[in-house]
């Protein structure tokens, strides 16, 4: 997505990928690496950041079947509310918000996933947060079969779908991240997650470095080194 970046004092990093692509894991390492040099950090998820998203998340992840249209805008609903109550407050506040998940999902899994056309989910999803882009989104690419052997016996409707599903959905994160290699940093999942953590921080480092998000003075905790 490309849009006019409305102006805020935080910092907006995304973390996106296919099922089973470890972004939980790289958001915890990202949330305890600025937390512990004292910046003042929001953790999120989408969908179910919120009471509404959870709802929501229910509803289309572990529900009964949900046709394609409804699925694309209950996420985007999920995403207008998450966007509205909780994202923009923090990053007005001048924290620094980490979403495992944000609108590129919606593209790459409803608009080029399930075929719903990806401009009418790219315009869909920028109207829901209102043209709010993330300063940078990593995208963790994992192949569909390495992902399916990561995610195990549980499956939601969404990671129940064939490889060839996975395999849109992936190229299509590729696509968006390489249009706009400025915002993106793509990493290959399959690498040691010790070596996906120090890409990551050596990216927000430098982005840390140009603004000044809210520090938090922690006495208690000594500043680390990038
Ligand atoms: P995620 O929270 O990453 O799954 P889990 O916690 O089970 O690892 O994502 C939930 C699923 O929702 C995932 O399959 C991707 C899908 N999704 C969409 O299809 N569209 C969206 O807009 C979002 C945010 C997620």
């Amino acid at each position: 997505m490309t849009a006019a970046q409305p102006a805020h004092r935080g910092l907006f990093v995304a973390f996106e990928g296919g099922d089973g692509a470890g972004k939980s894991t790289q958001v915890a390492f990202l949330r305890d690496w600025l937390t512990d040099q004292g910046y003042a950090v929001l953790v999120t998820r989408q969908p179910g950041g919120t009471e509404l998203g959870r709802q929501i998340r229910e509803l289309v992840l572990h529900g009964d079947h949900v046709s394609p249209r409804a699925e694309a805008l209950l996420f985007a609903a999920d995403k207008a509310h998450h966007v509205d109550t909780l994202v923009r407050p923090a990053l007005e506040r001048g924290e620094v918000v980490v979403t495992d998940r944000y609108a590129d999902s919606s593209i790459a899994y409803q608009g080029a996933g399930r075929d719903l056309g990806v401009a009418e989910i790219t315009s869909l999803q920028h109207w829901a947060v209102g043209g709010l882009l993330p300063d940078l989104t990593v995208v963790l690419d994992v192949t569909p079969q390495l992902g399916r052997d990561r995610r195990g016996l549980v499956h939601d409707r969404l990671e129940r779908e064939q490889d060839a599903f996975h395999a849109r959905v992936r190229q299509h994160f590729l696509d968006i991240a390489a249009a706009d290699p400025q915002r993106y940093l793509v990493l290959d999942a399959g690498e040691r997650r010790t070596v996906l953590r120090a890409a990551v921080r050596e990216r927000v480092a430098a982005l840390l470095a140009d603004r000044a998000p809210v520090q938090v003075l922690a006495p208690s905790r000594a500043p680390v080194q990038p």
